[in-house]
C-alpha cells in the first residue's frame, strides 16, 4: 500500500476499526474462482476459501476466465460504454433474454418490460417508483370515473329520473334528509371529502419482517432491521411488515390498512352508494429467500396467502431476486419452486458476472406504465459494457442446458449435507442449518451465558457471529459472514467453482470451532 503508518485514515475510518476489532482486516490482492489471496507477511499469498461470495455477486466465481477474456475482447474492440439517449440493441437482446428465463420458469404468459438501474437498491428503488406511479395513474382514473358518475346522478336527480332514498343519507351518517338538490350537494360534498382523505393517504408497503430490501431513502423502510431503518424514518413511505408464518396475520393487516372510495350510482331510478377499493396499498415486496435477514426461505403456505391478498386488492407483487435469483439456489429465479409469480421482478447482483454493476427491473406488461421511462434514469445505467456482459452471464448459466443451475442445486445439496452433519454431532452449539442451493446458513444457540467473558460480552451485543468470522478466517483461512440483521447465522454462498477440497477445507474448520464452543472455550478462538 502506498498509504503509510503516518497518514490519516479517510477512507471510511470507523469501518476499518470495526473490522479490526473482531480480526476481519484483511487485504486481499488477488482472487480467482472461490479463492481470494491475502498478502501474507513475507510477501507471498495466503489463499482463503471464499463462503462470502461477494454477498452473493459471485456465483460464477471471481474472474471467472470467460467474463474476463470477453471483457478484455469489449474493452479491446471500442464498444461504446457509455451512449446514454441512444439505441441500444444489446439491451433489448438483454431483456428478451430474461424474458426467456422468466417465463419458461415461472410459465408466465405475459412479457416483462425491462428498467435498467446500477445497483440492487437502486432496482428496488425503481420498483417503488414505478409501482407508487402507477398507483397514482390508477386512483385518479378511479376518482375521474367516480366524478363523472355523481354529475350523472346530479343530473338524473335534477331532472326526476331518479329519487335518492333516505338510506343513503343514514347509510354515510349523515342521519336522514329530505330528499331535494341541497341535500343532494351535501351529500357529493360528503363523497368527495371522503375520496379526498382517502386519496391523500400515503402509500403503504408491506413486506415479511426480516426483510432486506437495500439501504437508499425509499428501500431502507422496506428493510426491516431498525438500525438501518428508523434514523430515516421520516424520509419515505411505510412499511407494514408481516411476520413470517402467522396464517392470517398478512389479511389482518391488509384489512387494517385497506380503504374504500365511495360514488354515487343510479339503479332502478334509485339512487345507491358504490364502494371500491382504493389502491392504498402501493406494492407487497419481498424475497423468496430472505439473505440478509438470515437464510429464510418463505414457505409455500405463505406464498400462496401472499398471492392471494394481493390478488384481491390489485397489489403488485415485487420479488426481489437480487440476491437469491441468477441461478443460486438451482433455478434462475428462487421463487419458481414456491409457486411465486411477480408483477415485478429485481435482477443484479451475480447479473454483472462479478465484474460489472448492474441491475435490471422487470415490470409485467399489465402494469407497465412507458412514461416513467422518461422520468426514471441514470448516468450509468443500460451502459454498454454492462449489458454486455450481463448477457454473457445468462449465456454461461443457460449454456448445456442449464448444467450451471443443476451444478448449484447439486454443490448446494452437499455442502447442506456437510453443514447438517456438523449440526448432528455438535447439536448443543449448532441450531439449525438451512436454505438452498448455493444460499445456506448456520446457526448457532445463544452465546450470551458463555463460561468466556468476552464471548458471552459480545453475544449480548449481537456480535457473536463476527466473533465467529475472525476466528475461520484467522485460524482457518475461511471467509464467510454473519448475515447483518441475525449475526447469530453464518452464511455460505460460495461460487458454483467449490471444489471438494474447499468443502472439506469448510467441514474442519466448522469441526475445530464448534469444538471449542462445545469446550467452553478452554481453547479460545483465534481473537485479536
Ligand atoms: N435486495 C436484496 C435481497 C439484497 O440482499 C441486497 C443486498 C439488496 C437488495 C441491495 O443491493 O447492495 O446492490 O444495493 N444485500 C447485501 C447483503 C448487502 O448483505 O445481503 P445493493
Amino acid at each position: 500500500s502506498n498509504v503509510s503508518a503516518e497518514e490519516p485514515q479517510l477512507a471510511e475510518p470507523h469501518l476499518g476499526a470495526v473490522l479490526a476489532s473482531a480480526g476481519l482486516d484483511a487485504e486481499y490482492v488477488r482472487a480467482e474462482g472461490n479463492i481470494l489471496y491475502q498478502r501474507g507477511e513475507d510477501g507471498g499469498e495466503i489463499p482463503v476459501v471464499d463462503y462470502a461470495g461477494g454477498y452473493g455477486s459471485l456465483l460464477l466465481g471471481h474472474n471467472n476466465p470467460a467474463i474476463t477474456a470477453y471483457a478484455k475482447e469489449l474493452l479491446d474492440a471500442g464498444v461504446p460504454v457509455h451512449s446514454q439517449f441512444s439505441l441500444h440493441p444489446e439491451a433489448a437482446e438483454l431483456a428478451l433474454a430474461l424474458n426467456r428465463i422468466v417465463r419458461r420458469e415461472t410459465g408466465d404468459a405475459e412479457p416483462f418490460f425491462a428498467v435498467f438501474a446500477n445497483t440492487g437498491a437502486e432496482a428496488n428503488e425503481a420498483a417503488v417508483k414505478h409501482a407508487e406511479m402507477d398507483r397514482g395513474i390508477r386512483l385518479g382514473a378511479l376518482l375521474e370515473s367516480i366524478g363523472s358518475g355523481l354529475a350523472a346522478v346530479r343530473e338524473a336527480v335534477r331532472d326526476g329520473s331518479a329519487t335518492v332514498p333516505t338510506e343513503v343519507f343514514t347509510r354515510l351518517g349523515l342521519g336522514p334528509h329530505a330528499a331535494g338538490a341541497a341535500a343532494l350537494d351535501e351529500l357529493i360534498d360528503h363523497i368527495n371529502a371522503h375520496n379526498e382523505a382517502q386519496a391523500q393517504r400515503p402509500p403503504v408497503f408491506l413486506t415479511p419482517e426480516g426483510s432486506f430490501h437495500g439501504k437508499l431513502v425509499s428501500t431502507v423502510q422496506l428493510t426491516h432491521n431498525e438500525g438501518y431503518r428508523t434514523p430515516f424514518r421520516a424520509l419515505a413511505a411505510q412499511a407494514r411488515f408481516v411476520p413470517l408464518d402467522q396464517p392470517g396475520a398478512l389479511r389482518k393487516i391488509v384489512d387494517e390498512e385497506r380503504g374504500t372510495l365511495l360514488g354515487l350510482v343510479v339503479e332502478d331510478g334509485q339512487v345507491r352508494v358504490s364502494e371500491q377499493e382504493s389502491p392504498v396499498i402501493c406494492a407487497f415486496i419481498l424475497e423468496p429467500v430472505q439473505g440478509e435477514g438470515g437464510i429464510r426461505e418463505l414457505s409455500p403456505e405463505f406464498v400462496r396467502e401472499i398471492q392471494e391478498v394481493c390478488a384481491e386488492v390489485g397489489t403488485p407483487v415485487i420479488v426481489d431476486e437480487i440476491q437469491s435469483g441468477m441461478g443460486r439456489t438451482g433455478d434462475f429465479l428462487a421463487g419458481t419452486r414456491l409457486g411465486l409469480r411477480g408483477d415485478y421482478y429485481t435482477l443484479a447482483k451475480s447479473l454483472g458476472g462479478g465484474l460489472a454493476k448492474i441491475s435490471v427491473l422487470l415490470v409485467r406488461a399489465s402494469r407497465y406504465q412507458g412514461q416513467f421511462e422518461l422520468i426514471h434514469s441514470s448516468t450509468f445505467a443500460k451502459d454498454g459494457f454492462s449489458n454486455r456482459i450481463a448477457l454473457k452471464v445468462l449465456e454461461l448459466l443457460e449454456a448445456d442446458d442449464g448444467a450451471a443451475y443443476r451444478r448449484a442445486a447439486e454443490l448446494g445439496d452437499r455442502l447442506l449435507a456437510v453443514l447438517g452433519s456438523v449440526r448432528d454431532d455438535f447439536p448443543e452449539v449448532v441450531k439449525d442449518v438451512r436454505g438452498r442451493g448455493l444460499m445456506l446458513g448456520l446457526e448457532f444457540h445463544d452465546q450470551s451465558g458463555a463460561a468466556a467473558p468476552p464471548v458471552a460480552e459480545a453475544a449480548r451485543a449481537g456480535l457473536f457471529g463476527y466473533l465467529v468470522a475472525g476466528h475461520l478466517l484467522r485460524a482457518h483461512r475461511v471467509r464467510t459472514f454473519p448475515t447483518a440483521s441475525a449475526p447469530g447465522t453464518l452464511r455460505f454462498e460460495p461460487s458454483i467453482q467449490l471444489s471438494d477440497d474447499d468443502i472439506a477445507w469448510l467441514e474442519s474448520a466448522l469441526r475445530d470451532t464448534c469444538d471449542i464452543i462445545r469446550g467452553g472455550y478452554q481453547r479460545p478462538l483465534a481473537l485479536p
